[in-house]
């Protein structure tokens, strides 16, 4: 297909689908097959001999990772998430960047709901009872959660996966959808009713927040403590976009001194989260370990999206889900 030989440093072990079409379609593949990822150095050292990248969110696309491979014709990565990369500084070195938009909707917003109703049950406290050999006789008043039928969801960043999300909650409980975005989303309006209102009342009003914005300069540290105390102390806060949305440190103050109900958590600040950290500890709490897209379906369509980019690239110039 090609006059001369393109190499793609994929790199982690990617779902094969994307890799077989990116052969099949006549690409030389290397794959970084260690069960670690590369250090930053072994990054840009192995990006340096290759002409693109398919990249994962945990690889660091930082400005000294791209002015050390500016050669690269363009980079493609295996996520919706793209704040590993300084797109200011990709634009700049002319590397177009795409990502697999819309390849996680059924899988992320599966983890936000089911998080939600560990939540509302306390699930995984319940499930630690057990274990700790605590579960000894029935109290009618121990192990109370609260029920979700009719209560008032709000989603922060109404985009494919918070439109699922909200789908999901008003289909199985009759749930009310309240939204902030940037823009009106007119399909959430017209579909399932949902409301636009301010940062300030989505904070008031929810029951349910459920985070699903990117981050970025204006989304980073939002659900600090003076957001959670705006919030309802029977509230639910749940995350699966990414942990810097929320200040950490903050959540834990918030539901220590039960200013919300509860906090469902796909994402944390650092990641991996210590063991230590005390979220793990909280009755209040279920964390998980960044499991939003871990699904064959989702993986397997990211790695096709991802795939996807680096022949459109070459084949027209263009990549097929760009991001800018
Ligand atoms: C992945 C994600 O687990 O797509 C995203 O933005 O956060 C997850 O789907 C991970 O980022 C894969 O690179």
């Amino acid at each position: 297909m090609f006059t001369k030989e393109i190499s793609v440093l994929a790199s982690l072990k990617f779902p094969k689908i994307g890799i077989e079409m990116l052969k099949d379609a006549g690409f030389i593949v290397t794959e970084w097959t260690e069960r670690r990822p590369m250090t930053p150095e072994e990054l840009i050292k192995n990006a340096q001999k290759h002409n693109a990248l398919f990249s994962a969110s945990s690889d660091k696309l930082d400005e000294n990772f791209l002015r050390s491979c500016s050669h690269l014709d363009l980079i493609s990565q295996f996520s919706v998430g793209y704040d590993n990369i300084d797109l200011g500084v990709a634009k700049e070195l002319n590397i177009p960047f795409g990502n697999a938009p819309g390849a996680m909707v059924n899988a992320t917003s599966d983890v936000a709901f089911g998080l939600m109703i560990s939540v509302s049950r306390k699930m995984f406290h319940m499930h630690k009872l057990i274990e700790q050999s605590n579960w000894k006789f029935f109290h009618p008043e121990d192990h109370l959660g609260q029920e979700l039928y009719g209560k008032t969801l709000g989603v922060f960043g109404l985009g494919k996966i918070g439109m699922e999300m909200a789908r999901k909650c008003k289909s199985a409980f009759g749930m009310d959808v309240i939204y902030c975005n940037r823009n009106p989303n007119k399909a959430a309006q017209g579909k399932l009713a949902a409301e636009l209102v301010s940062f300030p009342d989505l904070l008031k009003r929810s029951d349910v927040l459920s985070v699903h914005c990117p981050l970025n300069d204006e989304t980073r540290g939002l659900f600090d403590f003076s957001a959670f105390k705006k919030m309802k102390s029977s509230s639910i806060f749940i995350n699966t976009s990414r942990g810097g949305v929320h200040n950490e440190e903050d959540l834990i103050l918030a539901l220590e001194k039960k200013m919300i109900w509860g906090a469902g958590l796909d994402v944390t600040d650092p990641e991996p989260m210590s063991p230590d950290n005390p979220l793990l500890k909280m009755e209040s709490a279920c964390v998980l370990p960044h499991i939003g897209s871990a699904t064959v379906e989702a993986r397997n369509r990211m790695s096709e999206y991802a795939a996807k980019n680096i022949i459109e690239y070459y084949k027209t110039g263009q990549v097929a889900f760009p991001v800018s």
